[in-house]
C-alpha cells in the first residue's frame, strides 16, 4: 500500500530524560537533546556509552524507563514506542550490524514489507526499476535481483540505508539514524555516503549519525552531541570544535596525545620472508604476488572492490585460489584449507568478525578461549582457573567493558566491546607467525583503537609478520613499514618508508 509523504516537523525530534536501566545497571541517565530538522548530528562516545540504547528506544525495541518524554513536531508522543509507531513518525534506521537478510535479493530488503503490486500481484519489474533509481541516488549500480550476502560491505551499507530512508515506500523520513555505516568503506565511498546523508537533510530530515571516525564528524555533521558513561557531556555546533583532538578529548574525558602509537619498525629486512606469496588468482584478485619479512607491517589496501579484501579469504583458503603458491618460513601451505593455514601458522582476523567469529549466545571467556583451547588443556580437562585469569586479563588489556564478569553474554556487551573480545581471541593464541588483520579498528573507539595498534606493533617486535587488509589510510601510515595499493584484482602500486608514511586516499585513487 502506497503510503503518504512524511513532511518533517518544524520543531524537530525532542527527548527529554530518557533513562534505561537493564536489570540493576543504569546506561542511560536522563537524556536531554533536539534533534533540529535538517541538520546532521554526529552522536559520539567510547563504546559502551549508550549511543546504540539511544537509537533503539526511539526505533521502539527498548522501553525507555519512567519519566522520558517525546515531543516530535510540538506534540507529545505516547511512549514507548513500538517499532510500527516508531515507523508512523517517520524514524528510519541503519542499525549497526545493517540487519540486512542476507539470502534475500537487494530488493526485497529495500521494500521489506512494502512490495508494489499489480492487480494484487507483486509486479517485479516495476520493484526492480524502483530500487535501481533508489540506489542510483545514493550512487552505487548494483542488480536488485542480487542476493545481498555477495555484496560488498560497502554495497551492503548503501542497500540498509536505501531500505530504512525508503521503508514503507515514503519519500522522506523526519529522522534517519545510522549507527556506525561507514565502517569498511573507504574515501569516496564514504562520500557517496556523505552526499546521500546531505541530501536527505536538504528534505528536512534531522540525521543522527554515530561513527568512530573523528575526520568524519568534522567533515559532515553540523553539530554533535557525545555520551559518556551513559549521560549527555556536550552538546555543540562542530563549527565551535577545534578538531579531532578536542572531540577525542570529550569522548574519553582526558587527553590522548596521538591516537596512533610511536612509529618504530620491527622489520628485520635482511632475514628470510616469513610470508611468501606467489602468483596468487582467485575471487577479485589476479597474479598476486608480495612478501613480509619477520616483524614487517605491510598494508594492504585500495578502493572498494580493489581485490585486497578477498585477500585474507584467499590466504585462508576459506575460498579456493586459482593459481598461485603461499609459502610460511619456506614451506609450501600444503591445502587450501582453513586447517591447512591455521597449523602453518597463518593467523585470521576477518572483517565480519561478528558473523564468522563470534558466537553471541556464548559467553565473553568462551568466544575468547575458542582457538586458544589447547593452552587450557591438560589430559582433556579445561584448567579453568588459569583460563580465566588469562581471559581477565585480556579483558583489561583490551579494555572490554564491562570489567570483570568474563561470564557475560557476548549479545549483552555493546557493538565496539564485542569487537574487542573477538580481537582479544587472536591475540591469545600461541604459536603464530602471520597475522593477517581485516579492518582491525572497525567500529572500537579512538582510545580502543591505539590499544589494538600497540598491540600490532608489540607482535611485530616478536617477529610476527603482519599484514594489515585495512581502508582506513592514517593507521596504514602510522603503523605499515610498506603499503600495497591495489586496483582491479592487481598491485598497482607499492610504497615505503616515507612514502607510506604519507598515504591518502589520492594514493587509491592514483594507483
Ligand atoms: N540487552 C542488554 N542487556 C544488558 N546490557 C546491555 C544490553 N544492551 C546493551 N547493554 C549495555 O548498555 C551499555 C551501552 O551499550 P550500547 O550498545 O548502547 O553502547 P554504544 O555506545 O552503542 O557502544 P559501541 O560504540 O560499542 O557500539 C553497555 O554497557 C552494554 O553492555
Ligand atoms: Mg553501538
Amino acid at each position: 500500500m502506497p503510503h503518504t509523504q512524511h513532511s518533517a516537523p518544524r520543531a524537530g525530534i525532542e527527548l527529554h530524560a530518557i533513562s534505561k536501566t537493564f536489570g540493576v545497571t543504569q546506561v542511560l541517565h536522563d537524556i536531554s537533546y533536539t534533534f533540529a530538522p535538517g541538520t546532521v548530528t554526529g552522536v559520539l562516545g567510547e563504546n559502551g556509552a549508550g549511543k546504540s540504547t539511544l537509537f533503539k528506544i526511539l526505533a521502539g525495541i527498548y522501553e525507555p524507563d519512567r519519566g522520558a518524554r517525546l515531543v516530535v513536531g510540538g506534540d507529545d508522543v505516547p511512549l514507548p514506542l513500538t517499532p510500527s509507531s516508531s515507523a508512523d513518525l517517520g524514524f528510519a534506521f541503519v542499525h549497526q550490524d545493517l540487519g540486512l537478510a542476507g539470502s534475500l535479493s537487494v530488493m526485497e530488503n529495500v521494500f521489506a514489507g512494502a512490495m508494489l503490486t499489480r492487480f494484487g500481484l507483486v509486479d517485479w519489474n516495476a520493484q526492480a526499476r524502483k530500487v535501481r533509481e533508489l540506489l542510483d541516488d545514493l550512487g552505487i549500480d548494483v542488480d536488485p535481483r542480487t542476493a545481498v550476502e555477495d555484496l560488498t560491505q560497502a554495497e551492503k551499507a548503501v542497500v540498509a540505508i536505501a531500505r530504512a530512508v525508503y521503508a514503507r515506500g515514503r519519500q522522506s523520513s523526519s529522522l534517519l539514524v545510522l549507527d556506525e555505516p561507514t565502517a569498511n568503506l573507504t574515501g569516496a565511498e564514504r562520500d557517496r555516503l556523505f552526499e546521500a546523508m546531505r541530501a536527505a537533510a536538504a528534505k528536512g530530515t534531522a540525521i543522527a549519525f554515530c561513527t568512530h571516525r573523528l575526520e568524519e564528524v568534522i567533515a559532515v555533521t553540523d553539530s554533535v552531541m557525545v555520551l559518556r558513561d551513559g549521560r549527555l557531556v556536550l552538546e555543540a555546533p562542530t563549527a565551535s570544535i577545534s578538531g579531532e583532538q578536542e572531540l577525542a578529548k570529550h569522548i574519553l574525558g582526558r587527553d590522548l596525545e596521538s591516537h596512533f602509537p610511536d612509529r618504530v619498525s620491527h622489520a628485520r629486512l635482511d632475514a628470510e620472508p616469513v610470508l611468501d606469496v606467489q602468483h596468487l588468482s582467485g575471487a577479485g584478485v589476479a597474479q598476486l604476488s608480495f612478501d613480509i619479512r619477520p616483524g614487517e607491517v605491510v598494508g594492504l589496501t585500495g578502493l572498494a572492490g580493489a581485490g585486497h579484501d578477498d585477500v585474507p579469504d584467499l590466504l585462508l583458503g576459506s575460498i579456493a585460489s586459482e593459481t598461485g603458491t603461499i609459502r610460511v618460513g619456506g614451506t609450501a601451505v600444503r591445502s587450501a584449507s582453513p586447517t591447512a593455514a591455521t597449523d602453518a601458522g597463518i593467523a585470521i582476523l576477518p572483517a565480519e568478525r561478528k558473523r564468522r567469529s563470534g558466537i553471541m549466545t556464548a559467553s565473553i571467556a568462551e568466544n575468547m578461549t575458542m582457538v586458544a583451547l589447547e593452552q587450557f588443556t591438560r589430559g582433556g580437562l579445561i584448567r579453568a582457573k588459569r583460563e580465566r585469569e588469562r581471559v581477565l586479563a585480556e579483558m583489561e588489556r583490551f579494555d572490554v567493558r564491562p570489567m570483570g564478569d568474563p561470564d557475560r553474554e557476548l549479545a549483552t556487551l555493546s557493538g565496539g566491546n564485542q569487537q574487542k573480545v573477538l580481537i582479544a581471541k587472536w591475540a591469545s593464541r600461541s604459536g603464530v607467525r602471520v597475522l593477517v588483520l581485516h579492518e582491525p579498528t572497525q567500529g572500537v573507539d579512538v582510545g580502543a583503537k591505539r590499544t589494538i595498534l600497540e598491540h600490532v606493533s608489540r607482535m611485530a617486535s616478536e617477529g610476527v609478520a603482519i599484514l594489515m587488509v585495512s581502508s582506513e589510510h592514517e593507521e596504514l601510515s602510522h603503523l605499515c613499514d610498506r603499503i600495497l595499493v591495489m586496483r582491479h584484482g592487481t598491485l598497482r602500486r607499492e610504497m615505503r618508508d616515507a612514502g607510506a608514511r604519507d598515504i591518502t586516499e589520492q594514493c587509491y585513487v592514483a594507483a
